[in-house]
């Protein structure tokens, strides 16, 4: 093979962007919001990924935070689909300020000698089977090794993920609890959620029944309850694991790029436990209070600023929730 031969790109067919289209769709994003647009570049050897602020969740997350994570798990979907394809991925964050609804530029190029894009593409059967599973978990621990991947695969994005330990665990139940029961108060934070609830209705966006779980009837994992106190239309309460694990991501800053960069991490994270038959649900009520946010912070482990609290275990994989058809995120000329 010649040098050029390596590291020239040819033009992608528009089904080889309907994949890759596909598997950004495919992200979780709060409340299923699915936040983002995808443009295949002019010469379509890249794709461009935007924010759609119109599809912001404004009361809940009001900074935007929350959205650039979705977007970032976007954009690590598109990532691991293209190395399915067998590209790597060249890849600039927020690359232009003067659009700053471009999340990021990916160009994909035919993988460099010593480059492993086969790794990302062992997360793509993935992408399709994760879906937040708000169900209860056994009390079987998630295996030491596949724990100190999850840590690996998160430090890949330049993210902390800690694994908390009991006293740090209940801490973050107890904020999770009181962030819940402050959202229950807000008039215009629950109008919202419910916005985004399909319990009747299909849709293409927002959570269906089939996704939302029971509450905890010894009321010690404080899962959202997304159709009010008490809740309306989801099965009835159940009793959760006495102990859930939880992990936090953690950044250094607290600026567009590190919340991208937390999508990306999340997303990896989620994919691989996905693998190993581990299950997930996000317990995002303490980051959307400043105070309660402020107090996740881990005093052992020093500054940073935690941006998603991760439910992780064994247990029944999460219901299949729904997507935007690709010719409405995807613009190919
Ligand atoms: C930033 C962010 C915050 C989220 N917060 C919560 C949450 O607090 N509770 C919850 O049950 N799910 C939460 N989710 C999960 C989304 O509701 C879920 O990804 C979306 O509905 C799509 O469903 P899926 O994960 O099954 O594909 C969050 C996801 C993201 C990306």
């Amino acid at each position: 093979m010649t040098e050029k031969s390596l590291t020239s790109s040819a033009p992608l067919t528009p089904e080889q962007f309907g994949r890759l289209a596909a598997a950004g769709g495919a992200a979780p994003s709060l409340h299923n919001s699915q936040p983002w647009r995808f443009r295949a570049t002019d010469d379509r050897t890249g794709m461009l990924v935007f924010a759609d602020r119109s599809r912001a969740v404004p009361a809940t997350d009001p900074t935007a935070r929350a959205l650039h994570i979705s977007v970032g798990a976007a954009v690590l979907n598109i990532r691991v689909a293209a190395a399915a394809l067998g590209l790597s991925t060249r890849l600039r964050l927020l690359p232009d300020v003067a659009q700053p609804d471009l999340v990021a530029e990916l160009r994909f190029v035919p993988p460099g000698p010593g480059e492993h894009s086969a790794a990302d593409a062992e997360l793509h059967p993935a992408i399709g089977v994760r879906h937040s599973s708000r169900r209860p978990f056994t009390n079987r621990d998630v295996p030491e090794r596949l724990v100190g991947d999850l840590m690996a695969a998160a430090d890949h994005e330049g993210v902390v993920l800690a694994m908390l330990e009991e006293a740090e665990t209940r801490r973050v139940l107890e904020l999770t609890a009181d962030a819940e029961r402050r959202t229950a108060a807000d008039i215009a934070r629950e109008a919202e959620l419910r916005s985004w609830v399909r319990l009747e209705a299909p849709a293409n966006d927002g959570i269906p029944a089939a996704a939302l779980g029971p509450l905890d009837r010894d009321a010690r994992v404080p899962m959202r309850s997304f159709t009010g106190h008490p809740p309306t239309g989801v099965p009835a309460s159940a009793r959760f694991e006495p102990l859930p694990q939880l992990a936090t991501f953690t950044t250094a800053h607290d600026d567009r790029s590190a919340w991208v960069r937390t999508g990306m991490a999340l997303e990896r994270v989620w994919l691989l436990a996905t693998l190993h038959d581990v299950r997930a649900s996000v317990l995002h009520q303490a980051v959307e209070w400043p105070d309660t946010r402020w107090q996740l912070r881990d005093p052992e482990t020093g500054p940073g600023y935690v941006q998603i609290v991760l439910r992780l275990g064994f247990g029944p994989p999460g219901a299949k929730t729904p997507r935007r058809p690709v010719a409405e995120i995807l613009e190919l000329d």
